[in-house]
């Protein structure tokens, strides 16, 4: 396993953006963060919610896409940012073998743990298939991918959406910049559609999102000593139409004070302040297109599910 991020690095990274996160006016947190195991675990119970529509509708649209991708690619080595548990990412590599290109998989994720398991349960199905994971952070280590001919980078699940769009131009340059001629880069972004859904999607009916928002404080709490009670925080999800993104926050309940031993600090709260954890950006295909052009890539497909919900993008590098 190829690792540019260690734990040490990681605990590092977590304090520092925690203290600016605190101390800012409107205090914020990364949401990357939410993915301890348990924050895992809830993400995954997420994406099986009713209401949350993205993870099986992007699944839909790479089943009926999945083909097509492999043919218009013919890729050698698919890389997957973000990865996961890899699920989604099956369906491609099935694809990817039966047109007969496919030689590696890199999958590069943040959590090692999760890698290790994603990555022998892959080279299980697919046996010869080279499995190289990486462990690192795709907004800093992208430059660090092994080099190899044919690749096909997927970052799915609109995990971009994460990113504000200075960070979005950030990061896609970054893409831009690795991909040489022949190499593809497949997108999954989630689309703009009624707030009533999207918010839906954000504050499930059992309650699973909002458990997933206060994970973020026991992270907080375990990782950096921190004495956050997540009963005195409502879980807030809001529409902002103007940026059209959904921000996940954080209510404080009553006016109150947290101390962050390992950061010498003291966060005060005043009664209904609210701490963003998160945004989620829903896209347009002008934006997408955009977006890409701007950072030097160029939309070649664009696949949708029958609704409109969610969008897979591919593009190449010019
Ligand atoms: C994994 C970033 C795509 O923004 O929809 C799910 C995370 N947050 N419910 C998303 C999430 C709240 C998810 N991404």
């Amino acid at each position: 396993m190829d690792v540019y991020l260690d734990p040490g690095a990681l605990a590092d990274q977590l304090a520092t953006d925690v203290r600016a996160g605190l101390t800012a006016s409107p205090k914020t947190l990364p949401p990357k963060y939410f993915y301890d195991a348990r924050g895992s675990e809830l993400f995954d119970e997420i994406t099986r919610l009713p209401e949350y529509y993205p993870t099986r509708t992007e699944r839909a649209i790479l089943d009926e896409h999945a083909q097509d991708i492999a043919e218009i690619t013919r890729a050698e080595t698919l890389v997957e940012l973000g990865s996961g548990t890899s699920e989604k990412t099956r369906l491609l590599l099935r694809a990817l073998r039966a047109t007969g290109t496919l030689a590696r998989f890199v999958p590069f994720d943040v959590d090692p743990a999760v890698l290790k398991d994603a990555s022998a349960a892959v080279a299980d199905e697919f046996p010869g298939l080279d499995v190289q994971p990486v462990v690192g952070d795709f907004e800093r280590h992208l430059h660090s991918l092994p080099v190899s001919p044919r690749r096909l980078l997927a970052f799915l699940g609109s995990t971009i959406g994460n990113l504000d769009p200075a960070q979005r131009a950030g990061f896609l340059g970054a893409v831009r910049s690795t991909l040489e001629v022949g190499d593809a880069f497949l997108l999954g972004t989630d689309l703009v559609k009624a707030p009533s859904r999207l918010i839906a999607a954000y504050d499930d009916a059992a309650g699973v999102t909002a458990a997933f928002n206060k994970n973020v404080l026991t992270v907080v709490n375990r990782d950096l000593g921190a004495d956050f009670d997540p009963d005195e925080f409502d879980h807030v999800a809001a529409w902002h139409g103007e940026h059209e993104w959904i921000e996940m926050r954080l209510r404080s309940r009553q006016e109150q004070a947290v101390h962050i031993d390992a950061l010498d600090l003291v966060v005060r709260f005043a009664r209904g302040e609210e701490l963003r954890t998160e945004i989620s950006a829903k896209f347009r295909r002008e934006t997408v297109e955009r977006e890409l052009s701007a950072a030097g890539l160029r939309l070649t497909h664009w696949w949708t599910d029958p609704a409109g919900d969610f969008a897979l993008s591919l593009s190449v590098p010019g």
